[in-house]
């Protein structure tokens, strides 16, 4: 068994970025420039935020966070988005999902310029994604490839099983596994809460892909020998003995699947790391006004 070490990967990714950011300033050009929205205090919100402003000034990139309170009016929310899509300055910008209930994020994701629209949310983004056109890559996602890629897996023919259909990262992903492309090119079943069979389903997997958000869902007898199984769920479970007063879990049992795996992420430390350096990256094509491409 070999581990995905995200962190590690990704904080490879943030050195490159660094090298590019300092000869895109050394050549006379601006530094790239993300600004994340963030509406109310919800914990896990706030520390992902947190952490993609963190690692913005890690790579030297400028950064502006704008935090609303959780009784913004949607008119509000949308005059803001306005704002930022104007800004000149600002390279690419994301709202933090999810959004207090009277914000219709429907309307706020479409409301984004499709060239700042750094998460690939906006149903353009999405469109160009499945049309195989470049575009901004969800980060979940393209940070999963990106994984997958750096480890230098080749996953052509293989049977790829995504557990879940969400906007952000199930559907997307089904639909990137099975493009023309490395990583890509497999046969893709998508698991959601109305398919059947799921240990018969999981055990046909070369590459298991668990988005569910349901902690330790996934146990050794779904997993079949030598599967590369990519967790992507983060729970945050209460734990006293812990300083924060809680601990992450996957969706993955990591004690009970790892040793039957070929390659598994851990959580923390695996697909969560990733994400946040493939949303620099976006960051970074965008200040150079491109759209990223998966090759
Ligand atoms: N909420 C959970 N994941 C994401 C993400 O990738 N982007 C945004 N904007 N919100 C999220």
């Amino acid at each position: 068994m070999q581990l995905l070490d995200g962190k590690k990967t990704a904080s490879d990714i943030r050195a490159d970025i660094k090298v590019q950011v300092a000869e895109l300033k050394e050549n006379g050009f601006k530094v790239p420039h993300l600004a994340a929205v963030i509406v109310g205090d919800d914990g896990a919100s706030q520390t992902y935020v947190a952490s993609k402003v963190k690692q913005c000034a890690e790579v030297g990139f400028e950064s502006t966070l704008i935090k609303l309170p959780d009784t913004i009016s949607e008119e509000a929310l949308l005059a803001q988005v306005e704002s930022l899509n104007n800004n000149e300055s600002i390279d690419g910008f994301i709202v933090q999902l999810p959004l207090p209930e009277q914000i219709d994020e429907q309307k706020v994701t479409e409301a984004v310029a499709p060239e700042k629209d750094v998460d690939g949310f906006h149903p353009e983004s999405v469109g160009k994604m499945v049309l195989g056109l470049p575009t901004y890559l969800p980060a979940t996602p393209y940070g999963i490839l990106n994984l997958i890629d750096r480890y230098n897996i080749k996953t052509e023919g293989m049977h790829c099983v995504v557990l879940g259909r969400s906007n952000i990262v199930g559907s997307p992903m089904s639909i990137l596994m099975a493009r023309n492309t490395q990583p890509g090119n497999c046969t893709v079943t998508v698991y959601h809460s109305r398919s059947k069979n799921i240990r018969t389903i999981c055990n046909q997997a070369d590459i298991l892909i668990v988005a569910l958000g349901r902690p330790e869902f996934v146990k050794s007898e779904m997993v079949k020998e030598g599967a590369i199984v990519i967790d992507v769920g983060i729970t945050r479970v209460k734990d006293s003995t812990k300083k924060s007063g809680y601990r992450l879990l996957g969706d993955v049992d990591f004690g009970d699947v790892a040793e039957k795996c070929s390659y598994i992420t851990p959580v923390p430390g695996g697909v969560g790391p990733m994400t946040i350096a493939s949303l620099l990256l976006n960051t970074l094509q965008a200040s150079k006004g491109k759209r990223a491409v998966v090759a």
